[in-house]
């Protein structure tokens, strides 16, 4: 074993097989490109096509939203153990918990078959956006809206978040920011999530599972990250001095390299566009002055291309949103991609158990506790 090849953050190795999605030329959902599921479709045709496999006809689309809207009941006692969660506590991990109290309530929990798993997801499609929505009311002591069947996904979100219709260019930014996040084959959630499910333990401990990895800030944490970075730049003629700055003492910028995309993340270069107009809407460019200064100085000193939580981060910010909502949202939408894992994993399972290189002490012979 110890002559066996090694690749530390497993880089570069084929970890499984997944008809999901492909990175090989250009992001690709079930084979369409995310280019034209940006432009033309929406996050719930994308979350449809995700875990049934095709695009839904018109039929079959109204049919999964009118099972959507059924599915976003969440039992009032998880919003009352919610309510008894210190306030300090970050919306990421009140999420987290309480998707896995959404397990308790599931009424096909265990079962693993296809359908139910298809059925789960769908439920969790549903309540997740409730849930983000009513610890943000709760902790600002606001009241819990009831969703509006008469909106689309995006626009249910930002209306049970902030109380208010949103305008029809903040409902489509919000909406291409979903169908951007919505899946990435071997990310490390979706490993996360395939690795829970590889033991054959249920879809909900798997969903758990990705959040908890999708909340470090080297992954989905990212994109709060950013925003923290962009304000504490502050205006954009201190940009280029606070970015040569932090690269000169090493220093990480979030939003910024990512694993497998080394020439650039195709997903950052449609979110951008958005983040322009909607600065263009509120009249304020300051923001996208000073992120474009950093991405110019982090690509001419590292050659790193933004990630998709750069843009992602100032687009969540235009339409108004606390920084501590944005990995939330992340999850609203890539539940949509790890349950598409978790089916295919459990339709040709085979346990994910890798071996280690071993390098800790060599042979030592045992002294009883009495005489050490
Ligand atoms: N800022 C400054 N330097 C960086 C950054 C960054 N954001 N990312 C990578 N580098 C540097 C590394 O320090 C390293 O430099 P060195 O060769 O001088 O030591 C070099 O670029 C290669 O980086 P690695 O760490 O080997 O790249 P890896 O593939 O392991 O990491 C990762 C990818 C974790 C995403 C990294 O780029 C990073 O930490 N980025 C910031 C966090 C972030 O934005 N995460 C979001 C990812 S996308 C998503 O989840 C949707």
């Amino acid at each position: 074993m110890t002559n066996e090849p090694y690749f530390p953050g497993l880089e570069g190795v084929i970890a499984g097989e997944t008809a999901v999605s492909t990175i090989s030329g250009g992001l690709r959902y079930r084979g369409y490109s995310i280019t034209d599921l940006a432009a033309d479709s929406g996050f719930l045709e994308v979350a449809y096509l995700l875990l049934h496999r095709e695009l839904p006809t018109e039929e079959q689309f109204a049919d999964f939203k009118a099972i959507l809207v059924e599915s976003s009941w969440v039992d009032p006692a998880i919003i009352e153990f919610m309510k008894s969660i210190p306030l300090h506590v970050s919306a990421m991990d009140v999420l987290r918990t309480c998707i896995s109290a959404l397990g308790h309530f599931d009424p096909q929990l265990d079962d693993d078959s296809t359908p139910a798993n298809i059925a789960k997801a769908t439920r969790l499609l549903a309540q997740i956006p409730i849930l983000i929505a009513a610890r943000h009311r709760l902790r600002h002591g606001l009241p819990l809206v009831a969703p509006d069947a008469e909106l689309s996904f995006a626009g249910n979100l930002l209306y049970l978040i902030t109380g208010r219709e949103p305008a029809p260019l903040f409902e489509k930014a919000m909406d291409v920011s979903l169908v951007l996040y919505a899946e990435h084959e071997f990310n490390a959630s979706t490993f996360a999530a395939r690795v829970v499910a590889s033991t054959e333990a249920d879809l909900h401990s798997a969903i758990v599972a990705a959040v908890g990895a999708l909340k470090g800030p080297l992954h989905g944490g990212a994109n709060e990250r950013v925003l923290e970075v962009l304000q504490e730049v502050g205006r954009p003629a201190a940009a280029e001095a606070w970015v040569r700055q932090a690269l000169a003492a090493r220093r990480k910028i979030m939003g910024f390299g990512h694993r497998v995309y080394k020439q650039g993340d195709p997903r950052a270069v449609i979110l951008k566009e958005y983040c322009t107009r909607l600065a263009r809407a509120a009249e304020d460019p300051s923001l996208e002055q000073i992120a474009d200064t950093i991405e110019q100085v982090v690509r001419d000193e590292k050659g790193l291309p933004p990630n998709l939580d750069w843009p992602s981060a100032r687009l969540y910010h235009y339409l108004g949103l606390d920084v501590d909502l944005y990995t939330p949202l992340f999850v609203a939408s890539r539940v949509a991609g790890w349950a598409a894992h978790v089916i295919e994993q459990a339709e040709n399972n085979r346990l994910i158990r890798p071996r280690s290189k071993y390098v800790g002490p060599g042979d030592r012979s045992f002294t009883p506790l009495a005489k050490r």
